[in-house]
């Protein structure tokens, strides 16, 4: 608990969670505040409970989000984690958990400085998204796909890791091993991100050609940062490393084309690509499902593996009519600006 006569954090020493995310009628070993104006004002001490009627009251009342003061991230993964072992509680409820758990391990990744730690800890929280995906794909995906925090990177890596998931179980039914790679590799795919200069991942305008050629190095970055960590599985070190590279050859780092890539970095690109077209970007306005899958569709022969892609999506039959550049990355997709013509 904070003393009261100590001075409360500022609102940087916290992170955020959603109010709807927080299990209800256990004790929860952290502090939790509340924004009012910009100012944090302590709500519950450690130990205390939240009801459900306390809980509908606060959303009533317009609140959406507890901060928490950081060095408690620990004591709050751990409710969690905790919580969603419940087999009672409602699968809504479940998947809020851990997908808000998600969110803040991502935010993890991409934030502290002892990424070895973080990075082995994803283990534990993919083996979650494993059996609960694998319980239900369609109201798993569903569910989780909630929209959570406005911060593209966290929210990208724990969506492509659902997706990635909810297809290696079409594709290898109950093989949980691969469930647990793909989901991991889907997670971590991004992680070569954290070496690049915020300014380029945020960047609304056109990228030039320098900044292009250094995001294109975020896969290399990202299997750098995972070499020494022999928890991780080669085969989610694989799909950081290659999770760019096209079918026919034509993406990057290395330009591997067909089995040269493994196949679950193919089963990788495919979620990647289907959640960056149906989130809202700088460059473009969130499209449905349907869409985006014609859009995919219309993006074939080349970027995907035709047969995964079918898997994905058993029932396409027509062409989409959303037009993409010939260049669209789901990683950072806008048109590409020649050195020579800046201001295009
Ligand atoms: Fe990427
Ligand atoms: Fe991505």
């Amino acid at each position: 608990m904070i003393p009261k006569e100590q001075k409360e954090p500022g609102i940087e020493r916290f992170f955020k969670v959603r109010i709807t995310s927080v299990p209800v009628d256990i004790p929860l070993h952290f502090d939790m505040f509340l924004l009012v104006g910009d100012k944090p004002i302590h709500f519950r001490k450690p130990g205390d409970c939240l009801s459900k009627d306390r809980l509908r009251s606060l959303s009533k009342h317009g609140a959406t989000e507890f901060l928490i003061p950081t060095e408690q991230r620990d004591a709050y993964l751990e409710i969690l984690q905790k919580s969603v072992a419940d087999p009672d509680m409602e699968r809504s409820q479940k998947a809020r958990i851990i997908k808000e758990s998600a969110f803040v391990h991502v935010e993890d990744l991409f934030t502290k400085k002892d990424i070895r730690h973080v990075v082995e800890s994803s283990k534990n929280l993919v083996q979650e998204m494993v059996s609960f995906v694998s319980e239900d794909v369609e109201s798993a995906v569903s569910l989780m796909r909630l929209s959570m925090h406005d911060y593209y990177t966290y929210n990208h890596c724990v969506d492509v890791a659902v997706y990635s998931i909810a297809l290696a179980k079409k594709l290898f039914g109950d093989d949980k091993a691969m469930l647990f790679h793909a989901g991991l590799g889907g997670l971590l795919h991004d992680l070569g991100k954290r070496k690049l200069d915020k300014k380029i991942i945020n960047k609304t305008t056109p990228l030039t050609t320098e900044e292009w050629e250094e995001i294109k190095k975020h896969p290399d970055y990202g299997v750098e940062f995972l070499k020494d960590v022999k928890a991780i599985p080669e085969a989610a070190k694989h799909v950081v490393h290659q999770h760019h590279e096209n079918f026919d050859g034509s993406g990057y780092p290395r330009g591997l084309s067909g089995d040269e890539i493994s196949k679950l970095s193919r089963v990788v690109m495919i979620a990647d690509v289907f959640d960056a077209l149906t989130t809202d970007r700088s460059y473009h306005k969130a499209v449905t499902p349907t869409e985006a899958l014609n859009t995919m569709f219309a993006m074939q022969p080349g970027k995907f593996d035709p047969y995964l892609f079918k898997t994905f999506n058993k029932n396409f039959e027509q062409r989409g009519n959303i037009e993409l550049p010939k260049d669209f990355d789901p990683c950072q997709a806008r048109h590409m600006v020649s050195q020579e013509d800046p201001e295009e």
